[in-house]
């Protein structure tokens, strides 16, 4: 029993810790893979940005256009730039000079420098040609590191240098030829510019020898290469700026390296192993270190690598020695310590680190780099000498898309972290349920196919079969009691995910254009439950996913891409069921998701537009849509005769000449609607319109700057309204995205404030339209009552087809949005939210659909029947409110798409973004009011509930004892239902 003061504590004790802080959710309930991509073997580098500090950073410009740095420690991301604002295919230039605070960049036509620690920008100069070179001038007349870039602006070759400190053009060269200019390196002493010069298909090399503290042209130089270089491909290597750069490629008949050193006359062979396919060079960037480069030739099964040194006096070039064929592609890097050079070789196996001089193996290493089926592709080193040992940190990517960091030292030999870059780039992404075990998928199966008896006999049996589990069930409860209340995830039996009973637990797949598939556990922070390669897209290739369906009943996922490709997996293994790989030719345009007699199926449509004719049995039972040759609508159904479908044309929108399609939004499959009406404040009803078959498409008139907006009915190809948007800049994002009887459209556009029309403004605005099915409350339009209704066979009025009484509204955002997508709750009832990505501040915004009203009163205030309704007062501008930043304080790079999906929870749906990064969260347009937040305090609900007890306990049996002195009874008045009741408090509270 407890002494009476310490009961009195208890209960004074309890005030304080009810006053419970509400726990921001971020981290709880979303997650984010911060990004960069798949890092670039020429734009990746370690690089020390402080002269004095020993650390150095790992600096990438990845493939999808963001520029980077990377604690090499632990991987973690310390500053990012997506250069050109969205996912760009590859390219672009990174350098740093040796011991300078800043790295250099340029991507398209601009050119940049960097902090190297913060990653501010120095100094941005957009330029009218492209940039198709940049290196650092490590040694210049006033101890300055400079940039030397060079580009091709209007047919001529232009190569400049910029000041280091502020970018500006400390002197320019430029050239009027044919020639195609091709790389910019130096040694000191000259600035070389290489071109090819010719006519197309056979080209000799140019060197323009240039004057580094002039510019002046000092020399020109032609190194006959007509029967071997056809394209600026054929140009293996330029360059670097050691002591001696080279340029280097292959004899026509691909059994000869030629090497010629910049500035000389003379050009040198070497002998090319005889299945050579592809040669890569590998030399230092710095005019320090040694001149020697290693060539290393793959060949189908293997590779191998020569190590040759230049000698400066006479610029002879001597091989030195050579490391012997080993299977798989193997990766080489170079790094230099002062005038020393290593290579590292990264096999399949292990690493070995060799020193350019000579051919002593300085540290092997066993190593297997990620799991079976790997292997590394490239990657960059640093070596660090401490007496006689040797450490070694190698960052390489995998053909899986992974960047890896292994760590080697007469310590250890380790991967030191995995970062999963290959989720950048994603083109598509949908969710999966988590499958159920596939017994009880067969059995279900089985008893919806039997007939009632024997169904409800079989499920009998099966819950008295299930009985065997109870007492693990049992058994469980005190762990999850335990994790219920202390907020803890209970860990998944065997790391398998499970579903849970709000419906936050599912499975998203991703597909990305590399031909990478990742299944991820949302219920579980996003943890990457698999990764499967689906197909060997080539460098400079995309993978055109078309549609992605998942097949809940069987645990499996589709994804058909526009070369006639198609990869079915199975979403919880990634276990590939059937593939076939991309032809070389695109045949298709999309693919569309029809119900057919044998369920639901994605048909791939051609690219004019036609799907053929199908066997009856898989032709969709609807209308389906597709673009037609002239870029407008066709609505295409099928008509049975026999065993087979024939394709019909039922309906052509044309567009009108100079529009072009924008955008086009649909509903989405799972689309509940829990209201056929809107309540007005007057007890009035607007009845909605809700017919499934519209699709709301927007088409731009890129000359006369108009935007139009048509409703289309799907079923008949007839227009069921349309609205025209003057001074619209068709180049910038157009959006649309429907849901219910509403839609919205996005664009950059021209509006007027206030009713004065002289004077126009343009900014970013959104368009809201409500459809009705009248404009009158209490009426349900032409239709009445009906229970069904034909698109096709308008009913008899003199009005014909019924149309939709549009409502519509325009606000004003203050910044671009792009990504539109409305949340989804399972049965409709919560309210909407309008999710977009904001480009500008990296974030995602849910802008409630209460305030994207289309009724709201404008230029008044609101009566008190409207007030009622929720609605508020007309306010042009929407500012983006943080708290209506779904993804809160972090940095989300490079949205594309967004979508949603129902949980079991009415309240909430599902959110998954993806583009660069991956983030996912979940949203409660209507707040959470089915379920208590993480912020609700069950600790102290259970330690109040307990601490009453205690003290009616205490209580009872102080009142009971002094009963029992003054009445001689023994009896407690608080019985053992005590722990009874206790149970099911705690039952309730979990
Ligand atoms: C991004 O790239 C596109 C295509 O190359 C180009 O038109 C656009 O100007 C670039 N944007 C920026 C900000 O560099
Ligand atoms: C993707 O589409 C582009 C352009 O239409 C095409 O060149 C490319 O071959 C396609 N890639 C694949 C893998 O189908």
């Amino acid at each position: 029993m407890l002494p009476p003061q310490l009961s009195a504590f208890l209960l004074l004790a309890l005030p304080s810790a009810v006053r419970a802080v509400f726990q921001d959710e971020v981290g709880h309930i979303d997650y984010h893979y911060e990004l960069l991509g798949v890092p670039q073997r020429e734009t990746t580098f370690f690089h020390r940005p402080r002269r004095d500090d020993k650390a150095s950073l790992l600096y990438t410009l990845s493939d999808v256009g963001v520029l980077g740095a990377v604690h090499p420690k632990n991987g973690a991301v310390l500053w990012r730039q997506l250069l050109n604002g969205t996912v760009t295919d590859g390219g672009g230039f990174l350098r740093a000079g040796e011991g300078e605070n800043w790295v250099a960049s340029a991507l398209g036509k601009s050119v940049h420098a960097w902090d190297a620690v913060s990653g501010r920008n120095k100094f941005w100069t957009d330029y009218a040609g492209d940039v198709l070179d940049l290196e650092i001038m490590e040694m210049t007349e006033n101890d300055r590191k400079d940039i030397l870039t060079l580009f091709e602006e209007d047919g001529s070759t232009v190569l400049r240098r910029l000041s280091g400190d502020d970018g500006l053009v400390v002197w320019e060269f430029s050239e009027s030829t044919n020639d195609i200019p091709l790389q910019v390196s130096t040694n000191v002493e000259k600035v070389f510019v290489i071109s090819l010069h010719g006519r197309t298909s056979a080209y000799n090399l140019k060197v323009t020898v240039l004057d580094p503290v002039t510019g002046k042209r000092l020399d020109e130089l032609l190194i006959g290469t007509k029967s071997d270089v056809h394209s600026k491909e054929d140009v293996m290597f330029v360059g670097a700026n050691s002591a001696a750069p080279i340029v280097a490629w292959k004899s026509a008949s691909l059994d000869k390296l030629r090497v010629n050193v910049l500035g000389t006359k003379t050009r040198q062979e070497f002998p090319l192993e005889a299945d050579t396919v592809s040669v890569e060079i590998h030399a230092p960037h710095l005019v320090q270190s040694e001149p020697h480069f290693l060539v290393h030739s793959k060949t189908a099964t293997g590779n191998r690598a020569d190590v040759y040194h230049v000698d400066l006096k006479t610029n002879a070039i001597t091989k030195a020695y050579d490391l012997p064929h080993q299977a798989g592609p193997g990766a080489f890097s170079t790094s230099s310590v002062n005038a020393n050079v290593y290579f590292t070789r990264v096999t399949d196996d292990e690493v070995v680190l060799l020193s350019s001089a000579s051919h002593g193996v300085l540290g092997r290493w066993p190593l297997h780099v990620g799991g079976p089926k790997t292997s590394v592709i490239h990657g960059v080193s640093e070596v660090v000498k401490t007496g006689d040992n040797y450490a070694v940190r190698s960052a390489v990517v995998t053909n899986r898309d992974d960047w890896v960091l292994v760590r080697l030292n007469d310590r250890a030999v380790d991967v030191a972290w995995t970062r999963p870059e290959g989720m950048s780039g994603a083109v598509a992404a949908t969710f999966a349920e988590i499958p159920e075990s596939e017994e009880l998928a067969k059995t279900l199966d089985q008893e919806a196919h039997s007939n009632p008896l024997e169904a409800y006999i079989h499920r009998v049996k099966r819950h008295l079969n299930d009985l065997q589990y109870l007492p693990e069930y049992l058994n469980s409860i005190p762990s999850r009691l335990t994790s219920s209340i202390l907020g803890t995830e209970v860990s998944a039996k065997d790391g398998k995910p499970s579903r849970d009973s709000f419906g936050f637990h599912k499975l998203v797949i991703l597909a990305t254009r590399r031909g990478m598939l990742y299944g991820l556990d949302i219920g579980n922070k996003g943890r990457i439950l698999w990764a499967q390669k689906a197909f060997e897209i080539a460098k400079g290739d995309k993978w055109n996913v078309t549609g992605i369906q998942v097949h809940e009943s069987t645990g499996q996922v589709t994804i058909l891409g526009s070369s006639n490709d198609r990869v079915i997996l199975r979403t919880d293994t990634g276990e590939i069921i059937d593939a076939k790989a991309p032809e070389s030719q695109v045949s298709t345009q999309s693919a569309a998701l029809a119900d057919t007699p044998s369920g639901q199926h994605l048909l791939p449509v051609g690219l004019n537009g036609k799907i053929g004719d199908l066997p009856s049995d898989s032709a969709p039972k609807q209308t389906v849509v597709v673009r037609s040759a002239d870029g407008g609508l066709q609505g295409v159904t099928f008509v049975a005769d026999g065993d087979v479908s024939n394709e019909l044309v039922s309906w052509t929108f044309s567009l009108p000449k100079g529009q072009r399609s924008a955008s086009i939004a649909t509903r989405a499959a799972h689309d509940a609607i829990a209201s056929i009406g809107r309540v007005l404040g007057d007890r009035g009803v607007k009845y909605k319109y809700l017919n499934p078959n519209t699709l709301v498409l927007a088409a731009a008139d890129d000359d006369a700057s108009i935007l139009t907006v048509y409703l289309v009915d799907t079923v008949s190809g007839q227009i069921l309204s349309s609205s025209k948007y003057e001074g619209v800049d068709a180049a910038k994002p157009i959006e649309c995205a429907m849901a219910e009887n509403w839609f919205v459209c996005s664009f950059f556009g021209q509006y007027s404030l206030g009713g004065n029309l002289a004077q126009t403004l343009k900014g970013y605005q959104i368009v809201v339209s409500d459809l009705y099915e009248s404009e009158e409350s209490n009426d349900r339009g032409p239709l009445g009552d009906a229970p069904f209704f034909s698109s096709v066979d308008p009913i008899d009025l003199p009005t014909g087809v019924a149309l939709p009484s549009v409502v519509s509204q325009t606000y004003i955002l203050g910044a671009p949005i792009s990504a539109l997508q409305i949340t989804q709750t399972r049965q409709g009832i919560s309210s909407r939210q309008v999710l977009a990505y904001l480009p500008e501040t990296h974030g995602i915004v849910g802008l409630p659909r209460m305030l994207l009203e289309p009724r709201r009163p404008v230029g008044r205030d609101p009566t008190a029947a409207e007030t009622e309704e929720g609605l508020l007062r007309y306010h042009p501008v929407i500012e983006v409110d943080p708290k209506s930043v779904v993804s809160h304080e972090r940095d989300v790079l490079g949205v594309k798409k967004i979508i949603t999906s129902p949980a079991v929870v009415e309240s909430t749906s599902l959110v998954f973004a993806y583009g660069v990064d991956v983030f996912g969260t979940r949203v409660a347009p209507s707040f959470l009011f089915d379920i208590l937040g993480k912020g609700f305090n069950k600790v102290t609900l259970i330690g109040t509930v307990v601490g009453i007890l205690g003290g009616l306990l205490f209580w009872g049996r102080w009142f009971g004892g002094s009963r029992l002195i003054r009445g001689g009874r023994q009896r407690c008045e608080i019985g053992d239902d005590d722990a009874v009741c206790l149970l099911f408090i705690f039952y309730l509270c979990t």
